[in-house]
């Protein structure tokens, strides 16, 4: 009856809460350029004024990057920590937005109004959709259900620098019985998702360097050594015909689907074709015999972010660069050690560069996999809420992407979390014309309600 309430109060309150959500919109708080530091701050600002209006304690707190968010609020039930990240990726290439991306707007597309801005789906929409249902239960009931610390990073578009030693500074403060992390997506628009599998992440920049300044391809190419052609012929070697990553020890910790996930995923009906479909592709390009869902859940990966050296503006230049360099990430699962993996890269990349030149490798972090505690009985609870808002019936899945922090609260916290998103494939995250649907939103919304009342 009361959570009936809850979800009416939800309703009618959703163009309130969408202004909410635009107003933090409005502020570019893009993590990784120090532009905008400031405006990182004015976020972080901005969440800590409005958790108080809930009638939380809350506060910024300096890091030597970004604040980090902390709020309490409520003081009854189970204590709950929620995540969610403030800050945003950057906008380049900014002429292939169609508006402003810090200018967000409500859209009519062929598929429902979506709201259209940076961070609308990752995460600053996310996050917003918990904050909302706690402010509609407050309403009703006059408290919250349970006791809860919000934590609302701004740095975990950049790596998340400050969070290690700040979760062991302020472990106390940040003790939890489950943390809730709103940072994932729906199995597809109709099916909501608990994401119980995370990748981790590995990122090694190389830069190779050759002669002491760029010369003519001409008078020096055939004698000289150019680092593009050592560059590529090392990135080339890292897969094998078949997809493999040749590093050594790479597979080290990598398990086999057990059959009953198998089974639970070949259940969910993957589209592989419409899904690589929707971005102009066809065929799954991973490790032969794997399936696409496989390679994005289960199977780790050797990519390659960004290459650059030599001249690459308009028209031809005869040059043999002096430097060369690539950004590769590797996104790691089962017991994979990113650490290892990092040596051996290094080392196979080194026994692989010519006497006449140098190699240099920048650390870009480096963070395990980690799989969720689905017999923690709130995971079922969190199935059935999300099953009865959505129309169909909520799948436990895994995920391409990772979110470090969810081992890290495990490791240094000593808490479990439970990862629930509603953003779609289609959402742009990281790309031009980032969008989050208002059923995003506004559902998002009435599942964490439901999902506390299953809870407490
Ligand atoms: N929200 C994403 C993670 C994500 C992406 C989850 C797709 C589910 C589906 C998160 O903000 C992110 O982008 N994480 C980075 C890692 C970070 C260490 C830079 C990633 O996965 O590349
Ligand atoms: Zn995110």
């Amino acid at each position: 009856m009361s959570l009936d309430a809850v979800l009416s109060r939800i309703d009618d309150d959703l163009p309130n809460a969408l202004e909410r959500l635009m107003e933090l919109l409005r502020i570019p708080s893009i993590s990784t350029d120090p532009a905008y530091h400031a405006d990182c701050q004015k976020a972080a600002d901005w969440l800590v004024a409005d958790l108080k209006t809930l009638g939380a304690e809350a506060a910024a707190h300096a890091t030597p990057g970004k604040p980090m968010v902390v709020g309490h609020a409520g003081d009854t039930g189970p204590q709950l920590m929620f995540y969610g990240h403030y800050d945003v990726q950057p906008v380049d290439p900014l002429d292939l937005w169609h508006r402003d991306p810090f200018d967000p707007a409500l859209e009519e597309t062929d598929q429902g109004k979506v709201i259209r801005a940076r961070g609308s789906a990752d995460d600053k929409g996310q996050l917003m959709t918990f904050v909302e249902a706690c402010r509609a239960w407050k309403a009703v009931y006059g408290t919250l259900p349970a006791r809860l610390t919000f934590f609302f990073e701004g740095e975990e578009e950049s790596g998340s620098p400050s969070l290690i030693p700040f979760l062991k500074d302020h472990a106390e403060r940040l003790k939890a019985d489950l943390c809730l992390i709103c940072d994932t997506g729906l199995f597809d628009p109709e099916t909501p998702a608990i994401t119980t599998m995370l990748r981790g992440l590995l990122g090694e920049e190389i830069i190779i360097t050759g002669s002491s300044r760029d010369l003519h391809s001409g008078a020096y190419g055939g004698a000289a050594a150019n680092p593009i052609r050592v560059l590529t012929r090392i990135l080339a070697g890292l897969h094998d015909e078949t997809g493999r990553v040749t590093i050594p020890g790479f597979y080290d910790g990598v398990p086999e689907l057990p059959e009953t996930l198998r089974a639970q995923w070949d259940g969910l009906g993957f589209d592989a074709d419409g899904f690589l479909g929707d971005v102009g592709l066809k065929h799954p390009a991973g490790e032969a015999g794997r399936t696409a869902l496989e390679m994005l859940w289960s199977r780790p990966t050797c990519e390659f972010n960004g290459i650059s050296g030599g001249y690459a503006g308009d028209g031809f230049k005869t040059v043999l660069p002096s430097k060369a360099s690539a950004k590769v990430s590797c996104r790691l699962v089962g017991t994979q050690d990113p650490l290892a993996i990092r040596a051996a890269f290094r080392e196979m990349v080194r026994a692989q560069v010519p006497a006449d030149c140098t190699v240099e490798f920048l650390d870009h972090g480096a963070s395990p996999a980690s799989v969720m505690p689905t017999e923690n009985p709130a995971f079922e609870q969190a199935r059935q809420a999300l099953s009865a808002e959505w129309p169909k019936p909520a799948a436990f899945i895994g995920s391409g992407g990772s979110i470090p922090i969810a081992g890290y609260f495990q490791s240094i916290l000593g808490v479990d979390s439970m990862l629930i998103g509603f953003g779609r494939d289609d959402d742009q995250i990281h790309s031009p014309n980032e969008k989050y649907n208002l059923e995003s939103f506004h559902r998002g919304i009435r599942s964490w309600a439901r999902i506390l009342d299953a809870m407490t």
